[in-house]
């Protein structure tokens, strides 16, 4: 009766599994600090997506680890860059997978920060949205089907919604980070991407954890701006954003259960201090109950393999 009555049920479909892909292939293998996660080679990423497709997974993210890095990112919009391979061969071997490919400037650069840097050393706002916009055509072009900026620059979602349909992209999606928050839980990952900002943080574009309001005015832009779907990220410590914004907007609410999250959970059970299958299973929940519609984690091949 329990199941009969049961509120909320995690789909394989509505979760995302990032993925790391390595442009050398040197630096393809295991990330010391996400246990269970790799850094793949273009041909690894393409057999892992035969595998996430086959679990039935709701979709992809790809993230590029360029083999050489820039002050001004220039390899994040080359047609032959890591991630517009990677899409290209997805798509070609699994028309049907959706492919999101997160857009971002900080794996690009050899400074490490999210953005172009002005005289002052700071993110300069409007030349970063010029990277993204050319980045983003050159994602449109590979064939990723969803381009998902996580810079939280201004204006970067209208910019790159007018550049997309003026190339007649109308169908490829726009899924922005529009709550990203300057948290600790992104920790792990900036190893995993080589992304640590080699001076400075990200707190002049990434949001204060104290500011709930804000995030809503930042999505309220976001929709105005023409994005198909708003993210709120990280998760756990935001649950009463993603709720919010499910009650204020129509539009799918995605949710990124971050790097930080997923290790603390796999520390801990690889000591042995908690039970990961009844800690995740509990956690997707909680999510669902906040309201998001969609679940971008590291768990998500692991939770649709035993959900079969
Ligand atoms: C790129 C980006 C980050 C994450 C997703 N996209 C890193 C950051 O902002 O520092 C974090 C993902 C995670 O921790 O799992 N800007």
């Amino acid at each position: 009766m329990r199941e009969l009555v049961r509120e909320h049920r995690i789909d394989p479909a509505q979760l995302v599994q990032p993925l790391f892909v390595v442009e050398n292939p040197k630096d393809a293998g295991p990330i010391a600090s996400m246990p269970g996660i790799e850094r793949f080679t273009l041909q690894g990423a393409v057999h892992e997506a035969r595998t996430l497709d086959a679990l039935g997974l709701g979709a992809v993210l790809l993230f590029g680890i360029p083999e050489t890095k820039d002050a001004a990112a220039t390899k994040n919009y080359d047609p032959a860059g890591i991630v517009q391979q990677t899409a290209r061969e997805i798509k070609n071997a699994l028309p049907h997978m959706v492919v999101i490919a997160d857009l971002c400037n900080c794996e690009y650069t050899d400074h490490g920060h999210c953005g172009i840097l002005n005289e002052l050393g700071d993110v300069d706002n409007d030349s970063t949205v010029e990277v993204l916009t050319r980045t983003a055509l050159t994602y449109a072009r590979s064939g990723v089907d969803v381009v998902a900026p996580s810079d939280m620059m201004d204006g970067r979602v209208r910019a790159i919604r007018e550049a997309l349909d003026a190339e007649d992209f109308e169908e490829t999606a726009i899924m922005s980070y529009s709550a990203k928050y300057a948290s600790a839980f992104y920790g792990p990952f900036r190893e995993a991407a080589g992304s640590t900002p080699q001076f400075g943080d990200r707190r002049t574009y990434q949001m204060d954890p104290s500011n709930g309001r804000e995030a809503l005015r930042e999505m309220a832009l976001d929709a105005q701006e023409g994005a198909d779907i708003l993210m709120v990220k990280p998760a756990l410590a935001y649950l009463d954003i993603v709720r919010a914004a499910r009650d204020r907007f129509d539009l799918p609410i995605a949710l990124y259960n971050v790097s930080g999250e997923y290790s603390m959970i796999k520390a801990a059970a690889i000591n042995g201090w908690i039970d990961e299958e009844r800690a995740v299973h509990e956690m997707l929940v909680s999510f669902a109950r906040a309201g998001a519609n969609i679940v971008i984690t590291y768990f998500a091949k692991e939770y649709a393999a035993r959900s079969r």
